[in-house]
């Protein structure tokens, strides 16, 4: 049972209206959690609805109300809810032990279905988060290299290792270094000033200025840290021009270039590297590598990988965990991964470029200011008609804070979950009429929402 509470409450005062089952449940959790809730990025007011269960691309939430979720749980469910293989092998998987001080084969199988898909990877050392992924990326560089700076994009979340927290909440009042140049702003208060000295923040949507901050700084970077799909940058691929700019300062300076594939990894069957063209140093993988579960993964060539080889004496970065590769993850992510053929890759990016692309066309035959942006069947709503190129094309949001949110609570009234900031992606149980009720459902909160 997931709430302790009866179906209805009386309020406060003892009198109607009665809380609904999410409010009380949110009640509840006030009580003994800050905030309510343990995820900022899911929580919006007054609260969210409480999910009871999800079977493919439907949620059902505590108050029996199903929501078509293209939410899910924040890109991470390549299948929807309950996908029965995965289901299947966490089952079976459980019922023999959830975790051993030992290794498990379950590691290597996994492994091998990541190697076998892209060629680039030849090694995987599994952690358990894309936090920790992307944090371990950045130490291997950091080994391999002798360098301790590292470089990313102004606005990119890369989950909440401290040093790649720079800038990525950063706004107008504090966003630009006295060169012109973007400033390295701390997320937390307390965080080290020497930790903002040793990150070096550049501009997505300007090569060119790229090309001149790492002219100055990349001799002195460990990595260039880069998700060529950010999400909280608008969703707007990364350019050709930006990524020879990387790839050629890399040549010249010699710091390795890291791919957060943390949610991009699905848009290609070998990897968003093989769609974007480039040959990153390491990888950083996360969410439907885990079939569900928590996972996290650094990969890449074996020579780069070697950095985490521990039977030779110390190694140069201790990936370690008490639940890295633990065999639930494991054999969910493996049956996850196995039903993400190349054949279903490819229907998910035609079903997410139909998708947009009616979207846009319907946004614009109602007068609406709004636009999708996105790749693959990942998409994200933007409430402007302006180009989108970078995070301060949409810092702050477009007709401010709240119209989104307006959005977003439209969409919930009518049956559909997005996150909060208005971002999605189509799993494979979808087809085009989850597709139609998406596209709909949008058409109808932006409209509302601007009248
Ligand atoms: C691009 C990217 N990298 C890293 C992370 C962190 O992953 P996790 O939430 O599993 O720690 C996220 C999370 O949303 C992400 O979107």
């Amino acid at each position: 049972m997931i709430h302790r509470r009866p179906a209805t409450l009386p309020n406060q005062e003892g009198l109607a209206p009665p809380l609904s089952r999410s409010a009380a449940a949110y009640r509840d959790a006030r009580a003994v959690i800050p905030g309510g809730s343990m995820r900022p990025s899911s929580w919006f007011a007054p609260h969210p609805p409480y999910a009871q269960r999800g079977d493919g691309c439907w949620l059902t939430d505590l108050d029996g109300r199903r929501l078509l979720d293209a939410s899910n749980n924040f890109f991470s469910l390549i299948h929807g809810h309950a996908f029965p293989p995965a289901v299947e092998a966490i089952r079976e998987t459980a019922a023999q032990g959830t975790a051993f001080g030992l290794p498990t084969p379950y590691e290597t199988e996994l492994a091998e279905i990541i190697t076998h898909r892209a060629p680039l990877l030849e090694q995987v050392r599994f952690c358990n988060s894309g936090t920790e992924a992307v944090m371990f990326a950045v130490k291997a560089a950091r080994a391999l290299s002798g360098r301790s700076a590292i470089a990313k994009f102004e606005g990119a979340y890369h989950g909440t290792y401290d040093a790649l927290e720079v800038s990525y909440d950063c706004n107008p009042q504090n966003w630009d270094a006295p060169d012109g140049n973007p400033a390295s702003v701390p997320y937390c208060r307390g965080t080290p000033e020497t930790l903002l000295a040793e990150t070096v923040v550049l501009p997505f949507g300007d090569p060119k200025r790229c090309r001149e901050i790492l002219r100055r700084q990349g001799s002195r970077l460990a990595a260039v840290v880069i998700d060529p799909l950010p999400s909280r940058i608008g969703m707007v691929p990364a350019t050709t021009a930006l990524l020879e700019v990387l790839q050629e300062a890399r040549q010249r300076d010699g710091f390795l270039l890291v791919f957060d594939e943390v949610i991009s990894f699905r848009l290609h069957h070998a990897g968003a590297h093989s769609l974007f063209g480039v040959t990153p140093d390491l990888v950083a993988l996360g969410k439907i590598i885990g079939g569900g579960l928590p996972a996290g993964a650094v990969a890449g060539p074996a020579a780069r990988m070697a950095v985490f080889d521990h039977t030779q004496g110390r190694p140069g970065v201790a990936l370690g965990g008490t639940f890295s590769a633990n065999p639930l993850t494991m054999v969910a992510g493996a049956a996850t991964l196995a039903g993400y053929d190349e054949a279903t890759v490819d229907r998910l990016a035609r079903l997410g470029d139909d998708f947009r692309q009616a979207t846009n066309t319907a946004f614009r035959a109602a007068g609406l200011t709004a636009q999708v942006t996105g790749l693959g069947a990942l998409f994200r709503l933007h409430l402007t008609l302006g180009e989108i190129r970078d995070y301060r094309s949409i810092t702050p949001p477009p007709r401010g804070p709240g119209a989104l949110a307006a959005v977003h609570a439209g969409l919930l009234r009518r049956g559909v979950l997005l996150t909060p900031n208005c971002s999605g992606a189509l799993s494979t149980p979808m087809g085009d009429s989850e597709a139609a009720l998406l596209r709909q459902a949008l058409l109808e909160a932006v409209a509302e929402a601007e009248a």
